[in-house]
């Protein structure tokens, strides 16, 4: 992410016309007149038809902006691409008021994968273990041979870990390979690197190998971001005491915590779905590492700092690159890339990361005070209205006075409609 020198807060973006939006976005990310229009084209059937099977069309999302956001000293518009209304108005609202004690600090540790060899009927099952250790680092190197550009990169295979587990089929070993993947979100060079050695590994072991896969339980890439929420624009020290209290539940019950966590996921799916990235990774990562400690729980924690702010903090693992995949030949993901000029997959994590803690405290800060349908009812309204078959202008006025009624419901928004006719 590089400093451009051009600030992300814009108050009233949404109130502009989409046209007024991608000049503002257009200008903010020096992107051509063809990248922008390309924003308004589905992508080419020829290129969707080469990413998955069967393919009989594509299907759109809306692509919105997420303003405000300053992470690590620099403005950033964050696309995101979500079905849910008020999730891009909720994170631009919290970046704004995260911005007054300076945005979002985050970071990341060096992006480790992990790639498992599943490994049975062992004889001794302690000697191989030590013997995997001994061959250390001619393993390394077998796995380093399938990936000579991840190595050049300063990536590749780093460290081989053991475990020992008790099953149902007795004990077995599950032998760990951390891969440094870089820039990318590492699936497929962990997943050759495993197959790769998997004939060695069984040798070695004189047992017999199962699975070799990646897993989704990035524990060691993690994404952290912190921010301080202004506790006068929150309302005063009894908001943020309020907002404690609706948190504690998340810390310590799972049934409280999958929502609390859900409305993270909101922001973070958002974004790596706009990126390219495979969001099931991502969610199947971020809810095993909230369950790390044997019980489901929040993955941010808040506290007050000594002035009564609102400090809030998310860590999370976060399997997401910039190079390789979807993510390369999808036109948009590409742009959206270019939107948040970001230069390596670490940039994106701390953008996503921040997106993330800002999207839960948008929730948590509004359950904790006037409760999630308010600002979810006017878009919601807009979409009744629609279905009750409002067009252009009527749709503006059917929504104003279904949410002005409290009573956002298909059979009134139609009795308004013939009203209005
Ligand atoms: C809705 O998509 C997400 C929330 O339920 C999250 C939360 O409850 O914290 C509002």
């Amino acid at each position: 992410m590089q400093e451009n020198g051009k600030t992300s807060k814009i108050s009233g973006f949404y109130k502009l016309s989409v046209e007024k939006r991608r000049e503002i976005v257009k200008d903010f990310a020096d992107l051509s007149d063809t990248d922008i229009e390309s924003f308004s084209r589905p992508i080419d059937i020829q290129l969707a038809d080469t990413m998955i099977e069967n393919v009989l069309g594509t299907f759109e999302l809306p692509l919105g902006i997420a303003v405000n956001f300053r992470i690590n000293d620099k403005d950033v518009l964050v696309p995101m691409v979500v079905e849910e209304s008020s999730v891009v108005a909720a994170a631009s609202n919290a970046a704004r008021i995260a911005r007054i004690h300076g945005g979002f600090h985050a970071s990341v540790t060096d992006p480790l994968m992990i790639g498992q060899i599943q490994l049975l009927d062992i004889p001794d099952i302690t000697t191989a273990a030590e013997d995997i250790i001994k061959q250390k680092e001619k393993l390394l190197q077998i796995a380093n041979e399938q990936d000579k550009i991840l190595v050049n990169l300063g990536g590749g295979a780093k460290d081989i870990e053991v475990r020992i587990l008790n099953s149902p089929l007795g004990k077995m070993i599950v032998m760990h390979l951390l891969v440094d993947v870089r820039d990318a979100m590492g699936a497929n060079a962990v997943n050759t690197m495993v197959e790769a050695l998997a004939p060695l590994v069984q040798e070695i072991t004189k047992g017999r190998v199962r699975l070799k896969i990646l897993s989704n339980l990035a524990d060691r890439r993690i994404a952290t971001a912190t921010a301080v929420f202004d506790k006068e624009t929150m309302g005063g020290e009894n908001i943020v005491d309020s907002f404690l209290e609706s948190y504690t539940l998340a810390s310590i019950d799972p049934y409280r915590a999958a929502t609390h966590n859900k409305g993270i996921m909101n922001g973070i799916d958002a974004v790596v779905t706009a990126t390219g990235n495979d969001s099931r990774a991502v969610e199947a990562g971020a809810h095993a590492y909230a369950a790390r400690q044997g019980q489901y729980t929040s993955l941010t924690r808040y506290w007050k700092d000594e002035k009564g702010n609102l400090v809030g903090e998310i860590e999370l693992p976060l399997a997401i690159g910039i190079v390789g995949g979807a993510g390369s030949i999808h036109p948009k993901a590409v742009l959206c890339k270019k939107i948040m000029n970001i230069t390596s997959a670490n940039d994106l994590s701390n953008i996503v990361a921040s997106v993330g803690l800002a999207q839960n405290f948008a929730a948590v800060f509004a359950l904790s005070t006037v409760g999630i349908q308010k600002g979810h009812m006017s878009l919601h309204a807009k979409n009744i209205a629609m279905m009750a078959g409002a067009k252009d202008d009527e749709i503006e006025k059917v929504a104003d006075q279904l949410v002005k009624e409290g009573k956002v419901k298909l059979d009134r928004a139609k009795e308004i409609l013939s009203t209005l006719r």
